[in-house]
């Protein structure tokens, strides 16, 4: 095995095609058999490690291997961040700059994730079993539409994997046999915010036995989120779901965008308003419910807040409305980027897009005189992209900050300063 690949699989170059082993190390001698094709080349497996390579680790969790929410707990702690720093230098090399300044990789430690996204199934009655299965409720396997059962999760808030078991007890009595869902939970200060998914509408028994989950439970809120819709409404409303971004408490609408961890959003913060320094007037584009809009404004700066999803401008709004110079607007900046008129307004610009990347606001702001930008990435794809708009208008990529927010996982995020 040479190298490790973009999905955190070992690659393996074969006289027939590039080979993709999972759960391998760069040095690792194996006998492995292809399984299919993959992309440019084969998907394989292990089917015996001959020699093992010098950067292989004991996974710290039980579940590692079958679940897919990991793909390096297998690789030692130096071999993983230089991998993570290699895909980024990657990225940047492919939009045109090499030996940017790079800011050591902000870590987030095990067990401060706190949001997730589990699947769950009660199985169908096997024959001769007594009963209809107990639901199960996790993750779902690599590449399979399997749920593993977590038990444990060294990466979740202790608080979120708590939850599972009563999540289980309750899903058992309303899923019908077969039946998926997909259940999201946040842990936020003010307890857990959890949205289920459900298709129409929800019978009176059901909510009977969710509303019993939310006391029984101590939740501070649980919704309904209606399958293939972007409707979700609060059924039990314990608490307000309460979080502050910097010192200012917000109160979360359900269902909202929140940074995956603490740490992550507050390096994220730091790298932002490092690079965006003295500016007195700041956009912030794909604001959310403001974790980098409020503490900024918290710090004296103006700023104009602006997201296509009403609910979390609305949480924005009320939360800055203490603060002097907060705006905000709703507004979809596929379709509507900000135009350079507008831009003109500002001294500084952060934009934090959903992986798709901002390409329509790139093309704007490459028109504008904005004098410093700081583009916040998820997706060092669809980066590179919107790095070469804006270098093609002039601006110069002067720092990154990576940041792991998903740990263990092939994410990762960084926030690059670019300068006119
Ligand atoms: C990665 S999140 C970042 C949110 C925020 N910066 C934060 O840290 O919480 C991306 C945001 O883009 C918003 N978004 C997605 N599509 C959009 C669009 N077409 N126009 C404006 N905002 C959009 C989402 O509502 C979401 O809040």
């Amino acid at each position: 095995v040479l190298s490790i690949g973009v999905q955190g699989d070992g690659q393996v170059e074969h006289p027939s095609g590039r080979l993709y082993v999972p759960l391998t190390v760069p040095g690792d001698r194996v006998r492995a058999r292809i399984v299919g094709t993959r992309g440019d080349g084969f998907a394989a497996e292990v089917i015996e490690l001959l020699e093992p390579g010098p950067d292989r680790a004991q996974p710290p969790c039980p579940h590692f291997g079958r679940c897919g929410g990991c793909a390096f707990q297998h690789v030692a702690d130096r071999a993983y961040v230089d991998w993570k720093l290699g895909r980024l230098e990657t990225a940047l090399a492919r939009a045109g700059w090499r030996d940017v300044a790079c800011a050591p990789l902000a870590r987030t430690p095990p067990g401060a994730r706190r949001r997730a996204t589990f699947a769950a199934v009660r199985p169908r009655r096997k024959p001769g079993s007594p009963g209809e299965g107990v639901a199960i409720a996790g993750f779902h396997a690599r590449r399979s539409h399997d749920i593993v059962d977590l038990g444990v999760c060294p990466v979740l808030d202790p608080r979120i994997v708590a939850l599972l078991p009563p999540l289980r007890q309750t899903l058992s009595q309303v899923l019908h046999p077969g039946e998926r869902t997909q259940v999201t939970v946040i842990a936020a200060d003010a307890g857990l915010d959890v949205v289920m998914d459900w298709p129409e509408h929800l019978p009176f028994a059901l909510r009977e036995h969710l509303t019993k989950l939310a006391l029984e439970a101590d939740l501070a809120r649980l919704s309904w989120h209606r399958n293939g819709t972007e409707t979700t409404e609060p059924l039990v409303v314990r608490r307000p779901v309460r979080t502050r971004f910097g010192t200012v408490p917000v109160d979360l609408p359900p269902g909202c965008f929140l940074q995956a961890s603490r740490a992550g959003e507050e390096a994220i913060v730091a790298a932002v308003r490092e690079g965006l320094g003295g500016s007195r007037t700041v956009a912030d584009l794909f604001c959310g419910v403001g974790s980098i809009a409020l503490p900024i404004a918290a710090g004296g700066t103006r700023v104009h807040a602006v997201d296509v999803d009403g609910e979390a401008i609305g949480a924005l709004g009320h939360a800055g409305r203490s603060l002097a110079g907060v705006s905000t607007e709703v507004r979809d900046l596929f379709a509507r980027p900000l135009w350079p008129e507008e831009l003109r307004l500002f001294e500084g610009v952060v934009f934090d897009p959903p992986r798709a990347g901002a390409e329509a606001q790139a093309r704007q702001l490459s028109q504008s005189s904005v004098p410093v930008i700081a583009a916040v990435s998820c997706n060092p794809e669809s980066f590179a992209r919107d790095a070469r708009i804006l270098a093609q208008g002039g601006y110069h990529l002067e720092r990154v900050t990576p940041i792991d927010q998903f740990l263990w996982s092939p994410h990762l995020e960084f926030v690059a300063i670019f300068r006119r």
